[in-house]
């Protein structure tokens, strides 16, 4: 039986909603609705982190938390689970640990972004890596802005309060709250609103193959870090959404000896770890994907179908041979993910068909790959141009490349001639290296924009090429890196 409602836990009880439009954000929840308004709303855009909350999901038999951004998450996207906003850490008339750590170091001036950070904090106090260490909390906090207070009382705070195992209400509530969430979880399809506006999350690939099929012009939501800027930025009347997070089976990380099947609706903190284990280059890949909260929210499949031409995961999927698996109604079918971008913005996906998995082969032992990431800032930016490279070794000779390229024409794309100019090539001999640095050149015209210049993106392209042939020639990276060297994340592994 279908659930016209959502229910979610809060402060240790089921609470449900209904007759709520479509587009409704938590913030505005929460700040229009429930009244709180400590969560506070700074870009609504999930750049600044000042609308951070915690949503709570078991995992593993416990509850897991997260940060996320609730100015670009919809309300019934917390259907099923835990939420925790600023307003209900402190227990007993007594502050949290992490928030008497931030008075205690003096963490907090005009206190806007505070909320957020105390969230983000409040999330690593839980799940952080133990031992902590300042890298972990400078990457915990990267999707924190701070203007006044300066990052390193807050980074003291962090370490002071979250360096042990979590012991406060939520630890001790724990089972309550595991038993709450199993209840919550019917297995039953929902579906909020009539025929012409409605929040639907489908519960089963059926249902969402049969109401996608009925509804082609819904639009489709998986984490919300897009679309969630097209209600808040592009004020878009969008009446009808089909959320994929419930859809049981979509989330399945599947691994085997040679690739890792991963379903659409998978975040990016799920599959951070699997990929790192492929190669470094990946895991360093993803640590700068956004920050926390976009990680914990956005999807590996809302990151492919948005056929972004500066999305991070496709030039690195396509240059590893990635297939994509489609579905509509109950016809399958498969393709090479290069083939599934088209045009700008224009992707080989029929009205009505959803993005079901992605399939990533693993690296052979005679396969060398590297990938950069180009942007402004290391953390939380957008890319101008990444370059991922997969080179098949001949002994010290390249016998076959694939070479993909993110930001550098209107879709990821290959770099063909330059794949071709490699075979043969001798890693031993930098001089036969030039006909492939030469051809990247007619292999992209990148155009201008805010983010680089045509001629900046082109000669990046172009020493990329260079450096991913001289870091597999020489096996280093210490002398052509500032960060994400490989033998740092290597040890660390
Ligand atoms: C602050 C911020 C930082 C970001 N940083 C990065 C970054 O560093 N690198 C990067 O690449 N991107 C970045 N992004 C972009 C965004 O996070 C990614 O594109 C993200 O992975 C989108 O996934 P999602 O699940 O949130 O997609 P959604 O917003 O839910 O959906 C995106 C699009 O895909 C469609 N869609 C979703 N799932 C499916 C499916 N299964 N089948 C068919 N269509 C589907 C939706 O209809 C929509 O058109 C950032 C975004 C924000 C807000
Ligand atoms: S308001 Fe800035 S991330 Fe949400
Ligand atoms: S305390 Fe003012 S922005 Fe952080």
């Amino acid at each position: 039986m279908v659930r016209d409602t959502i229910r979610f836990w809060r402060n240790g009880q089921a609470v449900e909603v209904s007759g709520f439009h479509p587009r409704t954000t938590l913030l505005d929840y929460l700040r229009l609705q429930e009244r709180r308004v400590g969560t506070k709303e700074g870009c609504a855009e999930g750049d600044c982190g000042a609308c951070t909350v915690a949503l709570g999901r078991i995992r593993g038999g416990r509850v897991h938390y997260e940060p996320i951004n609730a100015c670009i998450l919809l309300l019934g996207q917390v259907d099923g689970a835990e939420l925790v906003t600023v307003e209900d850490l402190a227990a007993s008339g007594e502050l949290h640990p992490v928030q008497s750590a931030m008075v205690a170091h003096h963490g907090s001036q005009c206190g806007f972004c505070t909320p957020g950070i105390v969230m983000s904090l409040f999330t690593l106090y839980h799940e952080g890596e133990r031992p902590l260490s300042r890298d972990n909390v400078n990457d915990a906090l990267a999707g924190n802005l701070c203007r006044c207070t300066g990052y390193r009382p807050i980074v003291d705070a962090a370490l002071e309060a979250c360096s042990g195992q979590a012991d406060d209400s939520f630890s001790a509530n724990g089972e309550r709250t595991t038993q709450g969430l199993m209840r919550l979880a019917d297995g039953r399809d929902v579906f909020v609103g009539n025929e012409s506006r409605f929040f639907a999350a489908p519960a089963s690939e059926a249902s969402l193959a049969a109401l996608y099929a009925q509804h082609p012009d819904a639009t489709l939501v998986a984490g919300c870090t897009d679309v969630g800027l097209w209600i808040t930025k592009a004020m878009m009347e969008i009446e009808k959404i089909i959320w994929l997070g419930r859809v049981a089976g979509l989330d399945a990380i599947e691994e085997s000896s040679d690739a890792l099947g991963i379903g659409a609706t998978v975040t990016h903190a799920e599959i951070h770890p699997s990929l790192a284990r492929i190669d470094p280059d990946l895991g360093e890949i993803m640590r700068r994907f956004g920050s926390v909260q976009v990680r914990a929210s956005g999807t590996v499949g809302g990151s492919i179908a948005n056929g972004s031409p500066i999305g991070d995961l496709a030039p690195v999927f396509i240059a590893l041979g990635a297939e994509l698996e489609l579905r509509h109604g109950d016809a399958v079918r498969n393709l090479p993910l290069e083939n599934f971008f088209i045009a700008y913005r224009r992707q080989d996906r029929m009205p009505g068909e959803f993005v079901r998995r992605v399939s990533v082969p693993k690296l052979k032992g005679d396969e060398a790959f590297r990938a950069y990431k180009i942007s402004k800032r290391f953390d939380e930016d957008i890319s101008s141009a990444l370059g991922a490279f997969k080179f098949t070794l001949d002994g010290r000779r390249i016998a076959a490349a694939r070479i993909a390229f993110g930001g550098m024409a209107g879709t990821p794309k290959r770099a063909l001639e330059t794949e071709r100019a490699l075979v043969g090539v001798s890693l031993d001999e930098p001089a036969s290296w030039g006909e492939a640095m030469a051809a990247i050149a007619r292999d992209y015209q990148p155009l201008d924009d805010h983010r680089a210049s045509s001629a900046y993106r082109s000669t990046v392209a172009r020493n990329l090429v260079f450096k991913a042939l001289s870091e597999t020639a020489s096996g280093e990276t210490r002398a052509t890196r500032i960060a994400g060297r490989r033998e740092a994340l290597q040890a660390a592994e």
